[in-house]
């Protein structure tokens, strides 16, 4: 008979293995680990180099993960840290059909970027914040306020409440309070129909057939994004720190 092996013990256990594996000793941080039901960050500390004598702690690139270049653009996040970009290319190339203005779909191709490369859980906001200091206010304003626009229809445009948010979340799931709030201020905006455009150019079904890329807009981008010259998450800028997060999400400090 087996003794039956907690969820932790068997985390442990892979990190365990996986330090051991490797030449360098991973850590988790607390979010990581929050993600998998455990609390606080994990594999830290003197008494793993005990454990694991002669070995370092991760303090740069995760040889697990893509290389990235010195100077990182927008683009190379997305080549070598996202997955689940085809929504976005999707979300795009329609605005692009509807000829949309540039802003509006620049908005639709960068408006989950946080699920694409960062964090689900309040991704609106987080995407908005990480390309804030590139973008013109009006396009990051749109992203942050999509989170919200997302749960309430608004038929002028013909945008109805998504059918798979009634399959995800229940018949009966309500938005939270600060959504709520967040969707009556957004009303009421100037930019309001930029980020409902955002709600409208969402595709959730699309032709698996249709073709998409990331050709039609480089140029769009280049025109919409102020790539700093010193490389995405190099710049001092306010969410330098996010952009290096996300590119080196296990270094021990
Ligand atoms: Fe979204
Ligand atoms: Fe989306």
């Amino acid at each position: 008979m087996t003794t039956p092996v907690s969820v932790a013990d068997r985390a442990d256990a892979i990190e365990q293995q996986m330090s051991d594996e490797l030449d360098v000793l991973y850590t988790k941080s607390a979010l990581a680990n929050m993600e998998d039901g455990r609390l606080g960050p994990s594999g830290m500390g003197m008494a793993e180099q005990v454990k694991h004598p002669g070995k370092l702690f991760l303090i740069g690139d995760d040889p697990r993960l893509p290389k990235m270049p010195a100077k990182p653009t927008l683009l190379d996040y997305f080549k070598y840290r996202a997955r689940g970009t085809m929504h976005l290319l999707q979300s795009a190339t329609h605005a692009l059909n509807a000829n949309m203005p540039e802003k509006t779909i620049v908005a639709c191709l960068l408006h989950d970027i946080a699920n694409a490369l960062f964090i689900k859980s309040d991704h609106g906001y987080w995407g908005a914040q990480l390309i804030e200091p590139y973008v013109d206010e009006e396009v990051s304003w749109a992203i942050r306020a999509h989170q919200a626009l997302r749960f309430f229809p608004d038929e002028s445009v013909g945008y109805k409440y998504p059918v798979l948010y009634t399959n995800y979340f229940g018949e009966d799931y309500v938005p939270d309070d600060y959504i709520q709030e967040a969707y009556k201020r957004a009303r009421e905006h100037k930019w309001y129909m930029t980020s409902r455009m955002i709600t409208v150019h969402d595709i959730y079904s699309f032709d698996p057939n249709a073709k998409v890329s990331w050709e039609p807009f480089i140029d769009i981008v280049g025109r919409n994004f102020k790539q700093p010259a010193e490389g995405l998450g190099y710049d001092n800028s306010p969410v330098a720190h996010m952009w290096r997060t996300i590119r080196r999400p296990t270094k021990y400090l």
